[in-house]
């Protein structure tokens, strides 16, 4: 490997191979791991150290609706670390108090007492601390096609197969798995309407037969794991069954929050305020690593005289905060909802059109700007290209491929197992979309080559 001191100018090999010799690749086998350096980004793009340019049209990690570098949330940053970069979470800042009048202003109703995190990791944590101690509970139901986080307790909530190497011991006991909600591919082999979402009935059955539950988290929209939009009728139905057997609901808007789907939550399609909402990445726009565990005040209430026990050197650290109002004033002043909702319709006009052209997609689905394509072998029996046994074992996965060529031809595409995600920045431009979509068309050449249909 190449040497290199502190003085010299690292080259991108340098960088690369120190990368991969030093630290670790999230999610992936460490062998072979190449990362691409980037050096700068803006707007709805980002650059490689060779200069070339990318069209990110899954905003790195579903989490950039302002797009890379916005002014505004870079300055914010600069302006709080020269005014006061730490005080311990027993303290209070201008900023906390500014935060927390401006999550009023857009947080569903009724979410009003905030414990402030780094990541949506953790917010889930303190979600699941929270809703066990108000509730006196120990059981949370989450569902199979589900990613809520890395550590302890939020690998143990998630369904997808992130889990299977912290299992049988290596996470929070106590976790139950209901089905997910999927009208493309009915983990119960219903179909809809006709099935009476029988998906959310059988909650109430666990619910019932479990006992003991203190909370049910949803990924309101899916993301990660496939962009599940629910039928209308779903969250409504979940609210009743949660109220009717004093089960809280947590749901978790680290990637569908913040505009990202025509609201500023995903939760307000359907007029559902849960007990608890968690989120991150967007809050601050992906600057600095911030996570919100929203709750009610019936639920705050339940500490007034009682030791509330959770807490961070970094809870409240107004480097996060800071940022966060800088994000939150941006998106009023963009009126990113509305943009979303808008640009959204044309994205998924596109893509709708992609599907009726391509044998290899099986389903397309949305709602805003978060959009998921699902790629199958055969459209009959809906089998998909890869599966998660293959993912984990690190074997080459179509959908990989796929966007492997669309980075060669500058375009930046989240993918897993056999779908990708669409998040594009919510400042994207028509041009751009049609752009990024193109080149999806090519690339899915591939895909129509292996498929049976
Ligand atoms: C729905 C959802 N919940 C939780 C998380 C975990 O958030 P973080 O990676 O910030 O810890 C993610 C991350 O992608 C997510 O998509």
């Amino acid at each position: 490997m190449a040497s290199i001191t502190t003085k010299e100018q690292m080259s991108s090999t340098n960088v690369k191979e120190i990368t991969a010799r030093y630290t670790y690749g999230t999610w992936r086998k460490q062998k072979g791991w190449n990362p691409l350096q980037i050096v700068e980004a803006e707007g709805c793009y980002f650059s490689d150290s060779n200069g070339k340019r990318y069209l990110d049209f899954s905003g790195q990690l579903m989490c950039l609706p302002l797009g890379h570098q916005n002014p505004a949330v870079i300055q914010s940053i600069v302006d709080q670390a020269r005014k006061l970069a730490y005080v311990a979470p027993g303290y209070t800042t201008t900023v906390r108090a500014a935060l927390s009048k401006l999550l009023l202003e857009v947080l569903p109703k009724g979410l009003e007492k905030f414990f402030f995190t780094t990541s949506g990791t953790d917010a889930n944590e303190a979600a699941f601390k929270i809703a066990r101690m108000a509730s006196g509970k120990s059981k949370i139901i989450s569902r199979y096609r589900s990613y809520h986080g890395s550590t302890a307790g939020s690998i143990a909530a998630t369904g997808d197969p992130r889990r299977w190497a912290m299992e049988p011991a290596g996470k929070m006991p106590g976790v139950v798995f209901a089905p997910e909600v999927n009208c493309y591919k009915c983990p119960i082999g219903h179909n809809y309407p006709g099935c009476g979402i029988a998906c959310v009935e059988y909650v109430e059955h666990m619910i019932r037969n479990e006992s003991d539950v203190a909370a049910v988290i949803v990924e309101p929209i899916v993301g990660t794991n496939g962009v599940l939009v629910p039928p209308r009728e779903y969250m409504p139905r979940l609210r009743e069954i949660c109220d009717q057997n004093q089960v809280l609901l947590i749901a978790d808007e680290v990637m569908s929050g913040w505009c990202r789907t025509g609201r500023w939550f995903a939760m307000d399609h359907w007029g559902v305020v849960p007990d608890i909402l968690t989120t991150a990445k967007g809050i601050t726009n992906a600057a600095v690593p911030l996570g919100l565990c929203a709750t009610t005040q019936r639920i705050a209430s339940c500490f007034d005289d009682r030791f509330f026990s959770h807490g961070h050197t970094y809870e409240a650290h107004p480097l996060m905060l800071a940022p966060a109002i800088a994000s939150i004033h941006e998106m009023q002043r963009l009126d990113l909802a509305t943009r979303a909702a808008e640009m959204g319709a044309y994205l998924g006009e596109k893509l709708t059109e992609l599907k009726s052209r391509h044998p290899s997609i099986g389903d397309v689905r949305g709602l805003g700007m978060f959009w998921g394509v699902d790629m199958v072998k055969n459209r009959e029996t809906k089998s998909p290209f890869n599966t998660a046994e293959e993912k984990i074992a690190g074997k080459p996965l179509l959908v990989d491929r796929i966007a492997s060529q669309m980075m060669v031809k500058g375009v930046y595409l989240s993918s897993w197992i056999s779908h990708f995600v669409i998040a594009p920045p919510l400042i994207i431009e028509k041009a751009e979309i049609d752009f990024a979509v193109s080149v999806l068309d090519e690339a899915l050449q591939l895909a129509d080559q292996e498929s049976q249909n």
